[in-house]
């Protein structure tokens, strides 16, 4: 580092503010302050311009339709069609413009271009294909499936012929498909033979057959996309009965036309199970009408996307992120949108920074995770290129640290970016809290006020607003058109989970209800939200959320093991780390073997993202004397941490006992 890059550092960590490049802000596509008292005023209304943003079939009555909280409508008596919306209406236009830039893994090797006439007609061959194989409206198809082209191409074509997807990340077990297709009642799995990380083919199409074998009902079809050709010969794969190529499928339809089926606004685009404080994952529900003018207008109005961007989010499409910011926002705004099937660090660390300067990527949208782990790695990789391209950068998934933050401004963006760390969730279906780029000064380490419209208030226990600079928790007091319907098959879930919180659950007036999205947050003089994490008994791994009670549900399921608890303690690059406190059973030890079973479970379970960090055995665990065993305690012991207050245990010693057997 020169004299100078010192001197800029002192002064980028000493400064707490930063306003708008300039250049941004004068191109930007919301430019004008007023906007968010215009919305407050004109609420609900003000949602018209983000259903503007969308091509209706037939235009809604009613903006919000909310006469039975929680149970709101949005855009009622409208009808639309998702894949029309991301793929027909930009024919004309952007025929021939790329709507996929797909990076495969393996360097220069495969990396494929789909024009938006290209991507449209593939759609409608698979669409064609689906409903052959007898998908009719509202059959949920899994998809379990990496970052392969085909994801996106079967999302659409479900979308097309009105047939929910239900998306399950590639990373997560054989059980874990299973559950959520048994959940479901799903009877179509569209699939992969497998895909590359760090060089070599993988084997997906074992895992799914796996899971399929533990699906309670009959499935009735499977499509298996060849991702790996003859590098996938070794690991023997025979398509069984009732298993299709996807290939020979869309070929056999070559040149087919789906008509796009016209759908509710109401009606269901997408199922997406997300973690949540008991074993099983909730089906997060999203509809056409609202989800979709939801990802869309934050698209535009927060990534700044305009048709002629090449814009980049590096998420897994298996996730929330990747349905709104890879694949519905961008394509409904009619942009160019890049996937990248690997991961950052293969063939080297620079990656994602050769990826960026190779297609000349205008918006960057990321994780924290990843941020820190770029920032350990060191400058040298992305010095190695040219990133001038970059317009405005994006975070998302878990809060990111000050310093994380000014090192992602100066190193990525050139001081010439503006950063939005955007807050939401799963069951948000796009994001609430964060600043408008263009008009919004930003405070590393602050997601910034709520967006326009979005009415965010910060509660202590009884639902009163705190003050500044108090902790209490992140409430939203009004619906917004992106929000989750309901829990799929479980209304009272829905209620029980986000609702009954700080709701009057008997009142039919929507005053009475808000929504509680199980985080802690503070807020500042400014309205600026900085978001401290959960607060339920679901914790945060690189961005994933995984919920303490699945993990432990699955240790239990170990032969040898009678007690388990599960916290997550914090962690420099991952945000935070599983760490399971494990009692056996008699006749069984706390020994490498025992270790190693537990891990092995975990990752049946659920899949690799959930290993535990540590397993720690100990002779019992530390509970209250009604028996709730005290997790916050495990929490500072996971940390280091001073010990909270332990005289309310009932068993005080153990806590020192189980800190000795805590090594890094
Ligand atoms: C939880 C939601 C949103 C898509 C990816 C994760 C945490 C998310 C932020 C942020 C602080 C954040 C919250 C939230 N979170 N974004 N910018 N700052 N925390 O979706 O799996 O549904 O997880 O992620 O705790 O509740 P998810």
């Amino acid at each position: 580092m020169g004299d100078d890059d010192v001197e800029l550092e002192a002064r980028l960590a000493e400064q707490d503010v930063f306003e708008p490049p300039s250049a941004f802000a004068e191109q930007a596509n919301v430019a004008d302050e007023a906007i968010y008292e215009e919305f407050e005023e004109n609420w609900p209304d003000c949602w018209t311009g983000a259903a503007d943003l969308l091509q209706w079939d037939r235009e809604y009555d009613t903006v919000l339709d909310d006469s039975n909280p929680p149970f709101y409508e949005w855009f009622t008596g409208g009808e639309l069609n998702a894949s029309a919306n991301c793929l027909d209406r930009h024919l004309d236009d952007r025929g021939d413009e790329a709507a996929i830039e797909w990076i495969g893994e393996p360097v220069d090797e495969d990396d494929r271009t789909y024009t938006y006439a290209e991507l449209h007609r593939e759609v409608n061959e698979f669409a064609a294909a689906l409903r052959d194989l007898g998908v009719g409206a509202d059959d949920v198809v899994t998809l379990y499936m990496p970052m392969v082209p085909e994801l996106p191409i079967a999302m659409l074509a479900c979308a097309r012929i009105g047939a929910p997807h239900s998306v399950v990340f590639a990373g997560f077990s054989a059980e874990a498909l299973a559950t959520r297709m048994n959940a479901a009642d799903s009877e179509y799995l569209v699939t992969c033979d497998g895909y590359y990380r760090r060089g070599d083919p993988l084997d997906h199409l074992r895992k799914a057959n796996e899971g399929l074998d533990a699906v309670e009902h009959p499935v009735s079809d499977v499509v298996v996309v060849d991702r790996l050709g003859p590098n996938g010969d070794d690991f023997g794969h025979d398509l069984g009965e009732g298993q299709h190529d996807y290939d020979d499928l869309v070929a056999a339809h070559a040149g087919a036309d789906v008509e796009p089926v016209a759908r509710d606004a109401e009606d269901m685009l997408f199922l997406m199970y997300t973690s949540g404080t008991t074993g099983q994952p909730k089906g997060v529900k999203h509809t056409t009408g609202g989800y979709l003018a939801w990802a869309a207008w934050t698209s535009q109005a927060v990534l700044d996307i305009e048709p002629e961007d090449t814009y980049f989010c590096s998420a897994d499409i298996g996730w929330i992120t990747g349905h709104s910011y890879i694949v519905y926002g961008p394509l409904a705004l009619g942009t160019t949108t890049m996937m990248y099937e690997g991961t950052p660090d293969h063939p080297d660390r620079d990656r994602l920074w050769q990826i960026v300067e190779e297609y000349e990527a205008t918006q960057l949208y990321t994780a924290p995770t990843a941020i820190r782990a770029f920032m350990k790695w060191g400058t040298e990789y992305p010095d190695r290129h040219d990133l001038s391209s970059l317009r405005l950068l994006g975070t998302v998934g878990e809060p990111i640290n000050p310093r994380a933050w000014k090192w992602y401004y100066r190193h990525i963006g050139n001081e010439e970016c503006p950063i939005v760390d955007t807050w939401w969730q799963t069951e948000t279906g796009g994001m609430m809290v964060t600043t408008l780029p263009g008009i919004k000064s930003m405070k590393p380490g602050s997601a910034g006020p709520p967006l326009p419209g979005v009415d965010v208030q910060i509660v202590d226990t009884n639902g009163d607003e705190v003050e500044a600079g108090r902790a209490g928790y992140l409430t939203v007091q009004k619906p917004w058109p992106g929000m989750l319907r309901t829990l799929y098959d479980n209304d009272e879930r829905y209620v029980e989970e986000y609702w009954a919180e700080y709701s009057d659950t008997d009142s039919d007036d929507p005053d009475d209800w808000v929504y509680f999205p199980e985080d802690g947050a503070k807020i500042d003089e400014d309205g600026y939200i900085t978001v401290l994490g959960r607060v339920d008994d679901v914790i945060n791994v690189s961005g994933h959320r995984l919920g303490t009670m699945e993990i432990e549900s699955a240790i239990v399921g170990v032969e040898g093991v009678a007690e388990a608890a599960v916290v997550g303690g914090d962690h420099p690059v991952k945000g935070e780390a599983v760490y399971a406190y494990v009692i056996t059973e008699d006749g069984y030890d706390g020994d490498d073997e025992m270790r190693d079973r537990i891990v092995a479970g975990v990752e049946d379970a659920i899949g690799p993202i959930a290993r535990p960090q540590q397993v720690i055995f100990t002779p019992e665990l530390p509970k209250t004397r009604s028996g709730k065993i005290m997790r916050r305690l495990l929490e500072d012991i996971a940390n280091g941490d001073a010990l909270g207050d332990t005289s309310t245990l009932r068993n005080p010693e153990i806590v020192e006992e189980i800190r000795a057997s805590v090594q890094d």
